[in-house]
């Protein structure tokens, strides 16, 4: 018997979905079924993906609560009901070519002092030396994204009474990583704000779950050079995952084969963090 699409008939927002995960969550939700809006910060980034899964392209920085607003208005107005939001859109050191560089080399000296039996005389220092700039960018997009996505998501979903929302966390925001504290101050406050809003939602039949996923290859994990080897050394596998690692992941979030699941992290992760 062939195997019903498991997104048939759903409607689906990714932010950021561009490029990395959520590019790849894009096609596999249209193979699932489901007619998929895109959104990014550019539109030809957006685009270029739309067009190869036969949906929309939307362009908006998440962190503007403005333009996501408006983002939503003309979902409301052209489309009608949203039935799956994945708050993607994110943001690494990446951006940042000094801090990326410093983390690395800082990082990978530290280690090698470790492993030849110490002192640690390299010290990371990298907190001491965040910009309100650099940590104010980072909790916008992430943390506030999410909010403003979310909140205006559920202006159509809750009249709907149903829904689902997959959020992005990261074992960084419960295992937390040295130099990456706003990162990881950001991603562990999505994790908390999805078992509130879980809670919240559950009465209208919305589920509210996060990915939290381990270190996968995208443009994002590019800049880890000297740092790569450390990675691959902490995570059980071995090996960073794979965009599909995430992107099944959120395929089976946003199924009704999870009906019975809320307020969860979902961890692909290579054993890099275990948990429950
Ligand atoms: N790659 C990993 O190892 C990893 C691990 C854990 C969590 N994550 C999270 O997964 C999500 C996707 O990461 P990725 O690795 O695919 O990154 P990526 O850099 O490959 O792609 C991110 C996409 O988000 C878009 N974007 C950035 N800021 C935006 C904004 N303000 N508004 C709209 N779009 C914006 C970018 O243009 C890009 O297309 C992020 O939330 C990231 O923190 C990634």
């Amino acid at each position: 018997m062939a195997m019903q699409a498991r997104l048939a008939g759903k409607r689906a927002l990714i932010t950021g979905g561009g490029a990395g995960l959520g590019a790849q969550m894009a096609r596999r939700f249209h193979e699932e079924g489901a007619e998929v809006l895109v959104n990014d910060l550019h539109l030809e980034t957006a685009e270029a993906v739309a067009k190869e899964v036969g949906g929309s392209a939307l362009a908006a920085d998440v962190s503007d609560s403005g333009a996501v607003g408006a983002m939503f208005e003309r979902i409301g107005s052209e489309f009608g009901r949203l039935d799956v939001l994945v708050n993607n859109a994110g943001i690494g050191v990446e951006g940042n070519p000094e801090l990326t560089k410093n983390f690395n080399q800082r990082l990978a000296r530290q280690a090698e002092e470790a492993m030849s039996g110490g002192p640690i005389e390299t010290h990371l220092d990298f907190t001491v030396e965040l910009s309100d700039e650099d940590w104010l960018r980072m909790l916008a997009v992430h943390l506030n994204g999410t909010f403003f996505c979310s909140r205006e998501a559920l202006k159509l979903m809750n009249p709907q009474n149903s829904g689902c929302i997959i959020n992005l966390g990261s074992i960084m925001g419960t295992a937390g990583g040295a130099g990456l504290a706003h990162y990881c101050a950001a991603k562990g406050g999505i994790l908390a704000f999805t078992r509130s809003l879980a809670r919240e939602v559950v009465s209208r039949g919305i589920r509210v779950n996060a990915l939290a996923p381990g270190f996968i290859e995208t443009a994002m994990t590019s800049s880890l050079v000297e740092a790569r080897p450390l990675i691959e050394g902490a995570t059980p596998m071995g090996r960073l995952g794979e965009p599909d690692d995430i992107a099944w992941a959120a395929v089976y979030l946003a199924s009704d084969e999870a009906k019975f699941v809320t307020g969860q992290t979902l961890s692909p992760n290579g054993g890099y963090h275990m948990s429950q």
